[in-house]
């Protein structure tokens, strides 16, 4: 029956849908593209649950693209309106409350999972050669995340949203010699007014968008040329059948699209969860403060920026002179970048390396999440001194990294990659 029905494959003329393919592609290489980037595009059937990060960042952007849209038709990008417009998005315009909320969780859950997606990188070196122009083109896509949260922080014209962009905006002050003329050149203006909420906002709605999905093809076009790794850290791509087709690997679609969708919808589960019961995530995701419009003549009590960027608020404040703080807040983004120079040992999976790197992870991992949380907390007493602290493990992981990798005595690797029901 469905043989018959198939254009493809039966002997009768094609059906509608398949000549309208064969119009395209005559014109378009619609099925070519499918075929390689799709259908035909292999990868390791040893995934596990690590591996579904990046198809969520995709859908946490598309979020933010759509609910941002909504939210640009009803928000006033102006000193005396940003606020009460935010409000009137909240309370008059209809679904407004739910578009707002989707966007400020979609802010921080975009932020979650880039950091689940780049541990895993860590994990399974996915960094290393053939795939460090991935990783750098990741890390991009992370600096542009930063600059997008920030300048979208402000928009809504509160007090945390004001002072919090004064903090961040001085840091530029730091810069040797031109400091201040390129503060004064960020903000437009000599303070943080009405001149710098309008640009931030034609940088945050499309300059900074564009860059970002611009990235994200460039991301994907690189991946698919190195092809993914898998928790095993094997390269597939050197064991293939006859058909040139790794024998390792499955077909993208229909195989890991099906994981994939499982994973969007516990993924839809939580984030509704919290858009409807704890938008605010106890201040955690909107700032309390930022409840108040802006005031600049009020400074809050304490300053502290959003969650994500907490680690490295920490380590700025760890060090007493603002110039050099700003310089190791630069250098502890900087030397994620450099990971695949600093990683020496030839082994990429975890599960393979020695335990020095075992060890070394998993200090980076609880002096990141310790600096998350000291960045909250006021810069006083034990606070500082225990910033400090994980401010030096932090940078010993990097700094010490070409040292304990190259000595790492690791384990044997499989030929094949294996595979567990999990
Ligand atoms: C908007 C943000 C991002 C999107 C949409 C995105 C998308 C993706 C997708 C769809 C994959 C393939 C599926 C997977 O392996 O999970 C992937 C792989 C990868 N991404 Fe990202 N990514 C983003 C940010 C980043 C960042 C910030 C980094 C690191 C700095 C990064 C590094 C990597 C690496 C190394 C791989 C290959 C992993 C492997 O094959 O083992 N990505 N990305």
């Amino acid at each position: 029956m469905s043989g018959a029905r198939s254009p493809s494959y039966g002997a009768g003329k094609p059906g509608r849908g398949a000549r309208f393919i064969e119009w395209v592609d005559e014109r378009f290489p619609l099925s070519d593209l499918m075929r390689e980037h799709v259908t035909e595009y292999y990868a390791a059937k040893n995934f596990n649950w690590w591996y579904v990060f990046g198809v969520l960042a995709l859908v946490t952007l598309i979020i933010q693209l759509l609910t941002g849209i909504f939210l640009t038709m009803n928000y006033k990008p102006s000193a005396d309106d940003a606020f009460a417009s935010v409000e009137y998005i909240m309370r008059e315009v209809e679904w407004g409350w739910l578009i707002r909320y989707m966007h400020s969780t979609g802010a921080s859950m975009f932020f979650v999972v880039v950091y689940l997606h780049m541990f895993r990188g860590m994990m399974y070196g996915s960094y290393k050669a053939p795939r460090e122009l991935l990783w750098v083109v990741g890390m991009l896509i992370y600096l542009a995340l930063m600059a997008e949260a920030f300048m979208g922080y402000l928009l809504p014209w509160g007090q945390m949203s004001y002072w919090g962009a004064q903090v961040i905006v001085s840091l530029f002050g730091a810069v040797p010699v031109v400091g201040d003329a390129l503060m004064e050149w960020i903000r437009g203006d000599y303070f943080i007014s009405d001149i710098t909420l309008n640009r931030f906002f034609a940088l945050h709605v499309i300059a900074v968008p564009l860059a970002l999905i611009l990235l994200v093809v460039v991301h994907i076009l690189a991946l698919h040329t190195t092809g993914s790794l898998n928790p095993d850290g094997i390269e597939i791509k050197e064991r293939k059948d006859a058909n040139g087709v790794p024998l390792d690997g499955v077909a993208f679609h229909p195989y890991h699209t099906s994981k994939d969708l499982i994973a969007i919808i516990a993924f839809a589960i939580v984030f509704s969860a919290i858009v409807f019961f704890a938008p605010e995530m106890g201040g955690l995701f909107l700032e309390p403060p930022n409840f108040e419009p802006a005031n600049m003549l009020k400074t809050p009590e304490h300053i502290a920026p959003v969650w994500y960027f907490t680690p490295f608020y920490a380590i700025l404040r760890s060090v007493p002179s603002k110039g050099w703080g700003a310089f190791l807040m630069l250098a502890a983004i900087v030397l994620l970048f450099l990971l695949p120079w600093l990683d020496r040992c030839k082994v990429k999976s975890i599960r393979y390396r020695g335990f020095s790197f075992k060890l070394a992870l998993g200090v980076f991992v609880v002096s990141f999440i310790a600096l998350g949380y000291l960045g909250l907390m006021p810069a006083t007493g034990l606070y500082v001194t225990l910033a400090r602290l994980f401010t030096i493990t932090y940078f010993a992981f990097f700094l010490l990294m070409p040292i304990y990798t190259a000595r790492e005595k690791t384990r044997p690797v499989p030929e094949r990659v294996v595979y567990h029901h999990d």
